[in-house]
């Protein structure tokens, strides 16, 4: 590898000063790594607003963002300003939401496990559409219902028998999972008829998501195909599809477009004589790419023949993607971004932990030295939101840049948060 960072793997409105700086909407990034400190989550906002823009071209108004990739209150209001709605997976992402003030019917409530107290919170603030994953959260529904009154609007969550290829623990769709009714049990239809009959569900459709970093539209067209003869089956009002579509992390790798994404759900389900109102729930192709992380350098350790650690300022409690399903990531050095990189390196974190790894293979230019900024793109989904107080190490902060002017939207943590929950 001896070439600069590719651009396809920057955000949309990246550009290089004649310093040879990397500059996001206008903001050379070195400017902002003074301001707020390392690392630092460095999100391009009309990216994203760009992406939600997508998401809603191919599937319409209402079409939610998975708020799991990256959420705080700045990124759901301006998910909520996009026309999208937001997929909530616990009562704390609910909460986010509507803190952010995105109304209650626009939320749509997942998870394998709803507590009977996330169940009444999505009752008592009219969440829109409650994805049921389970018959045991039916009854809970049902009880809760049966007390309080009223109804509330569902989705079945079908597992519709999909091996979709990606990483096992991101596979959600074969039968041989923890979520939803299985089609091929004959779960998913009792459930449909179930829900179809009781007087406290409002049923609305159907919902699958076969996995993340789904690389092939076959993987959709099988499971939309799956979905297409339930949902006409009992002539229901709304089939989600899920999230799931791939994104490049890596200079090998090709993202899916969403609206090519979104015209082959469409044509399966025309094809399939599908009426109901067809949505979708897409996570990392919204934000992974509209952001980077922004480390500085604290220590080389060169083993002659093996290979060269660089070590950073953040870890696996900002990024823990590798750590957990041997994710790749690329290098560069935002203040030389287009020299070429030939230097090989293994970057890692400040943890007490030999898995602490952000980049196994990663390349920077010749010369990187100690307090040097060096970043890693498409850090925008699942990095702040999977990340961690591990080592009670501080939570990094989170900006947005656009035209020119930057904002905080999650402050860096400091020491007082660490005893914040503790009881003295
Ligand atoms: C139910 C559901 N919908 C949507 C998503 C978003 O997936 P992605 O971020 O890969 O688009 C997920 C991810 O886990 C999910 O579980």
């Amino acid at each position: 590898m001896t070439d600069p960072i590719s651009n396809t793997l920057l955000p949309d409105n990246s550009t290089v000063d004649d310093d040879g700086m990397l500059v996001i909407a206008g903001v050379r990034v070195d400017d902002l790594a003074a301001e707020y400190g390392t690392p630092l989550f460095v999100y391009d906002e009309q990216h994203i607003r760009s992406r939600c823009q997508q998401a809603v071209r191919a599937f319409g108004q209402g079409v939610a963002y998975a708020a799991k990739a990256f959420l705080c209150t700045a990124m759901a209001r301006l998910a909520h300003e996009e026309g999208m709605h937001i997929d909530v997976a616990t009562m704390g992402e609910a909460y986010v939401a509507l803190q952010a003030g995105v109304p209650g019917e626009n939320l749509v409530f997942h998870g394998n496990n709803k507590s009977e107290e996330e169940l009444h919170y999505a009752v008592e603030n009219r969440i829109g559409r409650i994805v049921i994953d389970s018959f045991d959260e039916m009854n809970r529904i049902e009880r809760i219902l049966d007390s309080t009154g009223g109804k509330v609007q569902a989705l079945i969550r079908v597992t519709p028998g999909i091996q979709a290829s990606t990483h096992d623990y991101v596979a959600t769709g074969q039968d041989d999972s923890k979520f939803g009714f299985t089609v091929s049990t004959g779960w998913a239809e009792e459930a449909v008829e179930r829900a179809s009959s009781s007087n406290c569900i409002n049923l609305l459709g159907i919902h699958a998501h076969i996995g993340s970093q789904v690389f092939s539209l076959d993987s959709f067209r099988r499971a939309t195909e799956a979905l297409a003869g339930l949902s006409n089956l009992f002539q229901l009002s709304e089939l989600s599809v899920g999230g799931g579509l791939g994104v490049a992390y890596i200079e090998e790798e090709e993202t899916l477009d969403i609206e090519e994404w979104g015209m082959t759900i469409r044509s399966v389900c025309s094809e399939a004589g599908v009426t109901a109102r067809v949505t979708a729930e897409p996570g990392r192709a919204i934000v992974a790419s509209a952001a980077v992380t922004l480390y500085t350098v604290g220590t080389i350790k060169e083993l002659a023949g093996i290979r060269t650690y660089v070590a950073v300022d953040g870890g696996m409690h900002d990024n823990p993607r590798p750590a957990l399903y041997g994710s790749g990531y690329e290098t560069f050095v935002p203040s030389r971004v287009m020299d070429p990189r030939n230097s090989p390196i293994t970057l890692v974190g400040k943890h007490c932990e030999s898995g602490d790894v952000i980049v196994s293979n990663g390349y920077v230019p010749d010369g990187l030295a100690v307090g040097d900024i060096l970043a890693t793109p498409v850090t925008g989904a699942y990095g702040h939101s999977m990340g961690s107080n591990y080592n009670k190490v501080l939570r990094p902060a989170v900006v947005f840049v656009n035209e020119g002017s930057h904002r905080l939207v999650i402050r860096r943590e400091e020491l007082s948060d660490l005893v914040k929950t503790d009881v003295r």
